[in-house]
């Protein structure tokens, strides 16, 4: 039984990617929170303007201008802050970047990380092997200076796709994993997690230096601390940890952030996915409420059935130490990474840190499923610039809050905090302990907005506003539409802007506004809204990640998945943004990945002459609708080996160095 519904599950979709997808579609939200009538009221301002544009686009479409959304002499004439020739719209087996920009591979999967790490078999993988290698689908990428020419690179490893990974497997989720064994599984475990390693430059580009003392591999079972209010409580004990302290691992690595202070944060998403049990075990399992809201198990791996702790029949308790944000303390690689618990547990996306006037670390983050929510995490302590050691703990101690989006332009940030409105033991929330580990169930009794999958939030250090990236919600219908997800049946994503009261990060109100609402904006039907400067390759779909330049400038980076061609048609890439001014809302293409890849992990460092980008999943999601291939991509398909075109090589997950050809700041 619990096998059929798994393999159900999993035969709807491409590959391992679109089945996260499919945990979203669940819709494990139930909450019944106003979502519609006085919120379908559109504000005025800006967004008008925007709207007009987008008529005078439609029009001009009907003119027979080739999609161009606006007058090509509007583009011509808006002077962008973004100084670059955009490239196209497009799919093909390579990446792109803009013309007088280099895009260099700086590390793919099983590149080695230390001096002492065989070189890459994939014909002959082991476990010890991957322990000293780049691990697999690499996400969020973090930087670290040390020095002017020295730094530390941090990369999460999300997930694995054993179709890509290993010949002769093919995918292992559509027959019960019957060919995955022991050795492949603990191969898996080992590509999971995050890389932190030493980069030096010389000549003006990055190079990975295998001998870099603060190099380390973080896994699927190295051993991390649970720490703060929920560290300890009952439900973290497990036949292993009867502390409820210790845990092995870190799971789903997806976006994540980096601290003033040196550290480094990955963000559990769709931790989900790793536990097996079936649907019976879920019904009879102490806190089956609290997993149905979750999509527990998942089964989209077989681990459950080599290791107990992934059986929820067998270790009911494994499943509530997972979905929390890891600190990494990235100057001592023997240091034992920490769940900071006081930061809830829900699938974070990202985990992105401002200092906040008063000193305070303010920490944004969104719950990327459909229908679920954004979250800051406010510390109690400020920031210690004079004292590291001082702020190591910082995030132990604070408040979590969610976010409500109101028709009138208002956003209100409702604390979680046990005791106060409905996060009561009446409510079956005895304890902190307990609003934090089902932090949904606490944010749905709030009335929470739901969201449409809100993957990267940012704050802009240089305005203070910060920026929302939602992906998608295709199970959205027309009579629950709100301000800040506007449109039912939604295919491409929006961006949202939120300005925080006063300029204060920890303040309780604020406002929102959008910035665009993705998709091409040439088709009425999609009811995309573009600033009219934006051309027919500035328009992309599906925000997911982002981040902020020290120009003060946003740059997004898409996921379109195996939807990419009903989306937008082109492969996913970096836009920049534009936020500011007359040219808000106006987009423009720079970066283009491979066919069958997301675009992930955007970085620059803080000088702004290097861009890193993770290339991820190559040859993965929505093969099939490229013509040129028309099928799945395996392994072991010669035609599927992008981008290394060398024919002993799976397709390799990469992070990519973007740098001005003579050097310089980028699009400056
Ligand atoms: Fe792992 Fe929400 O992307
Ligand atoms: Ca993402
Ligand atoms: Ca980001």
């Amino acid at each position: 039984m619990q096998r059929l519904d798994m393999q159900h599950q999993l035969d709807e979709f491409d590959n391992r990617a679109a089945a996260m997808e499919a945990a979203d579609d669940v819709g494990s939200n139930p909450s019944d929170t106003e979502t519609i009538g006085d919120l379908v009221a559109r504000r005025l301002g800006r967004r008008d303007i925007l709207r007009g544009a987008l008529v005078a686009g439609a029009l001009a479409g009907a003119g027979g201008t080739a999609g161009l959304f606006g007058p090509p002499k509007a583009a011509a004439a808006a002077k962008g802050r973004y100084v670059f020739d955009e490239i196209s719209h497009g799919v093909d087996e390579t990446h792109h970047v803009a013309t007088g920009y280099d895009a260099d591979v700086l590390l793919r999967w099983g590149d080695p990380l230390f001096a002492d790490a065989p070189a890459f078999d994939p014909a002959a993988q082991t476990e010890a092997a991957q322990l000293r290698q780049f691990g697999y689908n690499n996400d969020f990428v973090g930087f670290h200076r040390l020095s002017a020419d020295r730094a530390v690179l941090c990369v999460n490893h999300e997930y694995t796709n054993e179709e890509l990974m290993f010949p002769g497997l093919g995918r292992q989720d559509k027959k019960d994993f019957a060919d995955m064994t022991p050795e492949f599984v603990a191969v898996e475990m080992a590509a999971h997690g995050g890389t932190i390693v030493e980069i030096a430059r010389r000549d003006g580009k990055w190079a990975v230096d295998t001998g870099g003392k603060l190099n380390r591999r973080v896994t699927a079972k190295t051993p991390m601390t649970l720490t703060g209010p929920a560290a300890g409580d009952d439900r973290l004990k497990t036949s292993a940890d009867a502390t409820g302290t210790k845990v092995l691992g870190t799971l789903n690595n997806c976006a994540g952030g980096m601290t003033p202070w040196g550290t480094y944060l990955m963000a559990e998403e769709n931790f989900n996915g790793y536990f097996w049990g079936g649907k019976e075990a879920a019904a009879a399992h102490p806190h089956a409420a609290s997993l149905k809201r979750y999509g527990i198990p998942g089964g989209w791996y077989s681990w459950g059935r080599l290791d107990a702790r992934f059986d929820i029949a067998k270790e009911p308790n494994e499943v509530f130490r997972h979905g929390w944000v890891v600190e990494v303390d990235i100057m001592d690689p023997a240091s034992t990474p920490k769940k900071r618990t006081a930061m809830g547990r829900f699938k974070h996306e990202g985990s992105e840190t401002i200092v906040n006037k008063d000193g305070r670390v303010v920490i944004y983050s969104g719950d990327d499923e459909r229908f679920d929510y954004v979250y800051k995490f406010v510390t109690n302590g400020a920031y210690n610039p004079n004292d590291r050691a001082a702020n190591m703990d910082l995030l132990d101690d604070g408040t979590l809050y969610v976010a409500r989006f109101d028709a009138d332009g208002g956003v209100e940030w409702m604390p979680l905090v046990h005791g106060q409105g409905p996060l009561t033991a009446d409510n079956g929330f005895e304890s902190q302990a307990d609003v934090l580990i089902d932090t949904r169930l606490a944010a749905d009794k709030l009335g929470a907005t739901p969201m449409d999958r809100p993957e990267d939030v940012d704050p802009n250090p240089v305005t203070n506003k910060v920026y929302v990236m939602l992906t998608n919600n295709s199970k959205r219908k027309a009579d629950a539409v709100d301000g800040p997800n506007p449109r039912a049946e939604n295919l491409w994503g929006q961006v949202l802007e939120i300005t925080p009261a006063d300029g204060d990060h920890a303040a309780t109100t604020g406002s929102w506004d959008l910035v665009v609402q993705a998709g091409n904006p040439a088709d009425p039907e999609v009811k995309a809204m573009w600033n009219p400067a934006t051309t027919d390759n500035g328009w992309f779909a599906c925000p997911d990640n982002c981040t902020i330049d020290a120009e003060g400038r946003l740059w997004v980076t898409t996921d379109q998945g195996s939807g990419w061609k009903k989306a937008s048609g082109t492969a996913d890439g970096v836009w920049a943004l534009e936020t500011e001014g007359e040219g808000r809302g106006t987009g423009k293409m720079f970066f283009r990945v491979p066919v069958g890849a997301e675009m992930c992990g955007p970085c620059f460092t803080d000088d702004t002459e290097t861009l890193f980008v993770a290339v991820q999943h190559v040859a993965s999601d929505g093969t099939k609708d490229w013509a040129p291939f028309g099928r799945e991509s395996t392994y072991d398909d010669p035609a599927t080996r992008w981008p290394d075109f060398d024919p002993k090589l799976p397709p390799r997950p990469s992070v990519v160095m973007i740098t001005r050809k003579g050097g310089g700041k980028i699009a400056v």
